[in-house]
């Protein structure tokens, strides 16, 4: 197991440059994988997440050739996967498992989806349920650990069939479930609509107008027209840097006096960039200039620190937030006065639950938080840190979130278990070196 020291530093300064968006890649994988022709992804995510979507898909018949400038499929069609003869490890990729659900509803043979030991406790009963309805038969082969509360775990067996476009409406607001419909909405006889609740990020929306097909927005609903014939493919998708990566670098320097940070070609998808909002209204002086409004907007981002004040983010903001609250956690920790976090839920069904592992590392720092049954979390901020050694709890956004705390206070901070960060940003700790000083940052 890796430990980081921390210490805490004067300021930052620098730019940087972030490895390709890990939503982005995934749907970009999945999406040239169905289409025809070759797809160069390029810059490709570093993430172990991604890779692990790639391997799903080199397992279903898919040609994936890893280059250093990124990644070439050679699309198979959207007829064209071929039944694994292994299970299919999505590791502890959530996205990888839950948009591979939504693909592989629709073909004519059976898979299993394997997974390691965090995402065998993460809900699929999100996915199966619609997916169920449009015609697939999905099994959970993991027991019900919560009879009061029944929930399906993986690892899944899928067996699609020709499916039956379908009108959804969301229970929870999930990027991850409505992709896994509108992807099986590509091997169904009608239009299929998702009705979102409240609107999460909309990479595989765009991805698929790309690609060609027909996809209506009207209010909260997304309608897909299957398509009639082949997926053409578009040859070439640059990727962005990744925005929920970017936060951890931007509160760092938001919070830390005297920094200034520019973070270049970084994504900026208007369904991702809600945690710069939330840290504009807590004072923070960020500017941001949109170089590039193609089919994935990006451009630059330059923070400044700034004294922060605290704010109330609203449960309808959270799923548009959803990655980077932990790391705005952390930056109400800093903050003068209260930050009240609204609607929080959904964090507990992550790699771990992320309230409470952000609560037990920033309350080991000396901050002041506390959630409430309700599904709330207060934070009285302005409080100073000070070191302690805090766990990863084996997730990513966990580690990087405690480690820029471990910037912000007083003595020598250990996180434990940091290896974890390969799952979204392998080299994190480098990057943060970078900005930070090398003496400030140890990885043993
Ligand atoms: C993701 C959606 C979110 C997010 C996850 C990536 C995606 O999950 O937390 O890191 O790429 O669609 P949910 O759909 O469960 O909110």
């Amino acid at each position: 197991m890796d430990d980081a020291s921390i210490t805490r530093a004067a300021s930052l300064t620098g730019t940087l440059q972030l490895p390709a968006d890990k939503a982005i890649c995934h749907r970009a994988a999945l999406l040239s994988a169905i289409s025809d022709g070759t797809t160069r992804i390029a810059p490709w995510s570093t993430a172990e997440d991604c890779r692990r979507t790639v391997e799903v898909l080199r397992g279903l018949g898919v040609p994936m050739i890893e280059t250093r400038e990124g990644l070439e499929v050679t699309g198979v069609g959207v007829s064209g996967l071929r039944a694994p003869t292994e299970p299919l490890d999505c590791g502890e990729s959530g996205t990888t498992m839950r948009l591979s659900c939504g693909l592989l509803a629709g073909q004519s043979f059976t898979s299993r989806l394997t997974c390691g030991e965090s995402l065998r406790h993460r809900p699929m009963r999100r996915v199966i349920e619609p997916l169920s309805r449009m015609g697939a038969r999905i099994e959970a082969i993991s027991p019900v650990m919560n009879e009061m509360e029944p929930e399906d775990y993986p690892p899944l067996d899928i067996t699609g069939s020709r499916l039956t476009g379908i009108a959804y409406t969301l229970p929870v607001a999930s990027a991850q479930v409505k992709s896994a419909i509108l992807l099986a909405g590509l091997y169904a006889d009608r239009p299929t609509t998702v009705i979102e609740p409240l609107s999460t990020r909309d990479h595989t929306e765009r991805l698929l107008q790309k690609l060609g097909v027909h996809i209506i927005h009207e209010g909260t609903s997304i309608t897909l027209h299957p398509p009639t014939g082949k997926l053409p493919g578009v040859g070439h998708l640059t990727v962005p840097g990744d925005p929920s990566s970017a936060a951890f670098f931007v509160v760092a320097a938001a919070s830390l006096p005297g920094s200034r940070l520019v973070i270049c070609d970084v994504g900026l998808n208007p369904t991702r960039t809600a945690f710069l909002e939330v840290l504009r209204r807590m004072g923070a002086a960020i500017e941001v200039e949109v170089h590039d409004q193609a089919w994935e907007p990006r451009g630059t981002i330059t923070v400044s620190a700034s004294p922060l004040r605290g704010t109330t983010i609203a449960a309808g903001e959270a799923p548009a937030l959803i990655d980077e609250l932990p790391i705005l956690m952390v930056a109400a920790c800093v903050a003068e006065g209260q930050t009240r976090f609204e609607g929080v839920g959904e964090l507990r069904v992550k790699e771990t639950d992320r309230v409470h592992s952000m609560i037990t590392g920033l309350k080991a720092m000396g901050a002041n938080l506390l959630a409430s049954p309700d599904g709330s979390l207060v934070v009285q901020g302005g409080r100073p840190l000070h070191h302690a050694t805090v766990e990863s709890f084996g997730d990513h956004r966990t580690a990087m979130s405690l480690s820029v705390a471990g910037l912000l206070a007083e003595g020598q901070t250990r996180v434990r278990g940091v290896e974890c960060v390969a799952k979204s940003l392998g080299n994190f700790f480098e990057l943060l070196a970078s900005i930070v000083g090398s003496s400030i940052v140890n990885v043993s």
